[in-house]
């Protein structure tokens, strides 16, 4: 078998060793729950072989939406030990499935789409069936995480951006007091993963203290937008929406959907990208909305303005020379954190690793702008660090090696579906 062939069979034997029964766990142990944008980028894998078990994956993802519209970042389908925080910390009740109390980076609607529009009469008809549930949670977004007299959406947990502990979030994060009573726990991903390649002990303390915040005001999701201790605005989050709103007008329109609500969302998206424009650094950085201070430095979610189709020319001419430049600095592109930046620590978790999940979106958004050198060199780089040390949750931006989680999902689905030789001629 071909080198190609050899990883596209791990990659399969991945997702089905990981397949809990119609939802995928990130890997064994260290994540054994579904998670939100997990397990959309894993329907895209799972689309090569199975395509069924995609909408499968996507439908049960759907279980779990909250009355308001929200969608959690993990389903608690199950109560495992070896997990914190598990449902008695969240103590997040008001779904239909037990779940964490705030939610994760809205891809689905972009998944979606590529499946529709890849597939053919199953495929629509289980698309179509989602859109008025997706329109709520995007319709959740746009009203629960949209602080007063703040032009874009915002977030209230650095969980809840999928990018933990990147140093995006310190000026967030210091600025929280954690209060003294705040009570004992018990890490577990420590156990299962490398304490240097995870977050820190206190930033551990302000994550706890955030989900303490959400369960005091019984998760009003207004108020803890409003009053929580966290509040920073998100350039991956806001890209990722704003595509998403842009993808799910797409499928109101094939379907026959109401498009008005929608095309709202981008007007008012669209108007609102140069708050997160940081004119000291010339890039999209996170901002933290009570004190307006942006973040220190350049991320993987800055380059996500070609997928959002945001930004003026002068901005995105910027972000390319960004992208060129941290292109020369790291072997493989694109970081999660400038090398260049304070805090960038090429092992730990978000604070400089390589990630597929953004790196699939930051290549596509490049490539539909025009710039496919730097679009394939985004493509190539992940293909050579899976190749190199395997499947792992991300990877050392220097030298390829593999950081924390082993055999994980979607590095496997995104290997199948896009970053493998089979997947670029059409034949996975
Ligand atoms: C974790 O437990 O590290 C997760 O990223 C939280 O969503």
């Amino acid at each position: 078998m071909s080198m190609a062939g050899d990883l596209d069979a791990r990659a399969k034997a991945i997702l089905l060793k990981n397949d809990r029964g119609g939802y995928t766990v990130p890997t064994a142990r260290l994540y054994p729950y579904q998670w939100n944008w997990d397990s959309a980028f894993v329907a895209l894998g799972f689309a090569t072989f199975d395509r069924a078990r995609a909408w499968w994956e996507l439908e049960m993802l759907l279980e779990g939406q909250w009355p308001d519209g929200m969608i959690p970042h993990i389903l608690f389908r199950s109560n495992d030990p070896d997990y914190f925080p598990g449902p008695s910390v969240w103590q997040a009740d008001l779904g239909p499935i037990p779940s964490g109390g705030i939610s994760q980076p809205p891809v689905l609607a972009s998944v979606v789409r590529a499946l529709v529009e890849s597939g053919g009469e199953d495929d629509a008809r289980r698309g179509a069936a989602m859109i008025g549930r997706i329109a709520a949670w995007h319709r959740w977004w746009h009203t629960a995480r949209r602080p007063d007299g703040c032009p874009v959406i915002a977030t209230v947990h650095p969980w809840e951006t999928g990018r933990d502990n990147c140093p995006d979030w310190t000026i967030g994060l210091d600025a929280m007091t954690v209060p003294d009573d705040l009570e004992p726990y018990t890490r577990m991903d420590v156990k299962h993963a490398n304490p240097a390649q995870r977050p820190s002990k206190d930033q551990y303390d302000r994550f706890v203290t955030i989900i303490k915040a959400g369960r005091d005001c019984g998760w009003d999701q207004k108020a803890l937008t409003g009053n929580g201790p966290f509040l920073m605005a998100d350039p991956g989050l806001y890209f990722i929406l704003l595509r998403a709103d842009r993808d799910l007008l797409a499928l109101a329109r094939r379907f026959g959907g109401e498009t008005e609500e929608i095309e709202g969302w981008i007007e008012a998206g669209v108007a609102g990208t140069d708050y997160l424009w940081n004119p000291a650094l010339d890039a999209f950085c996170a901002r933290d909305v009570r004190s307006g201070a942006f973040s220190s430095g350049v991320s993987s979610v800055s380059a996500l303005a070609f997928y959002a189709d945001a930004g003026t020319d002068a901005q995105r001419a910027a972000t390319l020379v960004h992208i060129e430049r941290i292109g020369g600095e790291a072997t493989y592109l694109m970081p999660s954190w400038d090398p260049a930046a304070p805090l960038f620590e090429a092992q730990r978790y978000w604070c400089g690793p390589l990630w597929c999940q953004v790196n699939y979106m930051v290549s596509r958004g490049l490539a539909e702008a025009g710039h496919g050198a730097l679009a394939d060199r985004v493509r190539d780089d992940l293909a050579a660090v899976i190749a190199k040390s395997g499947f792992y949750e991300c990877f050392d931006p220097i030298t390829g090696a593999g950081c924390i989680g082993t055999d994980f999902s979607w590095t496997a689905a995104l290997w199948l579906a896009w970053a493998s030789p089979n997947a670029r001629n059409g034949e996975n």
